[in-house]
């Protein structure tokens, strides 16, 4: 009924609309008035976190690619190599792992039957398990030797939006937690991050105010068969959620790629009028990474694309490649994707109601994958 929507049309509206409130919700309670980080929640003692010499993530779908974004958070601030698989792939290709793996499982549901059996056969190999999880006391956690929950609130709509943006912030929070606990050269930094994620959730409000223009954006893209997504850094997973979105609840041909593997394949797709849509990283800091995504802009600009450009406030080198720009908050380079997904969603979601599509119960799919 439109009373258990919120008045919006589609759960996934609704749903869109609740993200701010979700991200703030996983912080909550979850940063001590110090400022540092408190999960005692996640009953692994910190001895055996800070031995801990390989963290391996596995996860589904949507999911999945808040494991990929978490890779380069973990690499980072905790210097533990880290790899991110697709749990259906996981445990058929034999992986190595011991006492002094950590593997983080990432499901939603808590029920997806991939995950579960790659956590299992994780869990015999004598692995520790951490799952990220939005449903209490679903099998994931249960079978699990720790749990972070991710606090959501229930997502009905198929295609998951806000549960993806807490899973990015619960891969945060242990990235961050496992750099606080074991100390590396990026203490200053952690504890810089960990205030401006507490901040984050008014940008992601922010975002939300702005999406008139992409949703405008969308309906004029109904009639096209493809769009492509392209990323750099944690702007590629973005750039595959985007185009997995699309493709989950539009049917359109949507591929996302790494932007600098263009030139390697994918650029001989460009032609006249195919819409591109380009995650921009931020241009403090990394800025080499930054410039080297505006000129893949002006390539595929020069061979016909229409560029759609998700790019922060303020960067400038961006708008004479842009046809159409859309502007995110300042956000620290590994947060972007809290505010950069944003737009990627509605945009799905229009460009599909605009074609006809029921956003909330899109064709062939199910909202949680109970079979391998
Ligand atoms: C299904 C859903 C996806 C979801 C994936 C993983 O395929 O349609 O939206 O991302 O399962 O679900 P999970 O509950 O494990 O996060």
């Amino acid at each position: 009924s439109a009373a258990e929507k919120g008045g919006h049309d589609y759960f996934m509206l609704k749903e869109i609309a609740e993200q701010p409130r979700a991200v703030a919700d996983t912080l909550l309670g979850r940063i001590d008035g110090s400022g540092s980080l408190r999960l005692d929640e996640v009953r692994i003692p910190p001895h055996e976190l800070r031995e801990v010499d390989k963290v391996v993530i596995v996860a589904c779908g949507t999911a999945f690619h808040s494991g990929m974004i978490a890779k380069y958070a973990i690499e980072h601030w905790t210097r533990i190599p880290c790899e991110t698989e697709l749990a259906s792939e996981f445990r058929y290709r034999d992986p190595i792992l011991d006492q002094r793996t950590l593997v983080v499982a990432i499901s939603q549901s808590g029920e997806t039957m991939d995950t579960l059996m790659a956590l299992r056969h994780a869990r015999e190999q004598g692995a520790k398990v951490l799952a990220i999880c939005n449903t209490n006391g679903s099998t994931i956690p249960r079978e699990s030797d720790a749990v972070l929950y991710t606090h959501a609130g229930p997502e009905v709509a198929v295609a998951s939006t806000k549960a993806f943006l807490t899973q990015l912030v619960a891969c945060y929070l242990v990235a961050l937690y496992l750099g606080q606990i074991r100390g590396t050269k990026w203490g200053d930094e952690i504890r810089t991050v960990i205030r401006q994620l507490s901040e984050i959730s008014g940008a992601v409000e922010r975002v939300l105010g702005t999406m008139e223009p992409v949703r405008e954006l969308a309906r004029s893209l109904a009639g096209h068969d493809t769009v492509l997504f392209l990323g750099r850094h944690v702007g590629y997973p973005v750039a595959l959620e985007g185009a997995l979105k699309l493709k989950e609840l539009a049917y359109m041909h949507a591929e996302g790629f790494a932007a600098g593997e263009l030139k390697h394949g994918p650029i001989a797709l460009i032609e006249d009028g195919l819409p591109v849509v380009v995650v921009v990283p931020s241009p403090r800091g990394r800025s080499l990474l930054h410039d080297k995504v505006v000129s893949n802009i002006q390539e595929i600009r020069a061979r016909g694309a229409r560029t759609v450009v998700i790019a922060e406030e303020g960067d400038e080198a961006v708008v004479p490649y842009a046809d159409h720009l859309i502007r995110i908050p300042v956000t620290p380079t590994l947060l972007q994707p809290l505010v950069s997904t944003v737009p990627l969603q509605v945009f799905a979601c229009e460009l599909a109601t605009a074609r006809g599509n029921d956003v909330d119960q899109p064709r062939n799919l199910a909202k949680s994958v109970t079979v391998e």
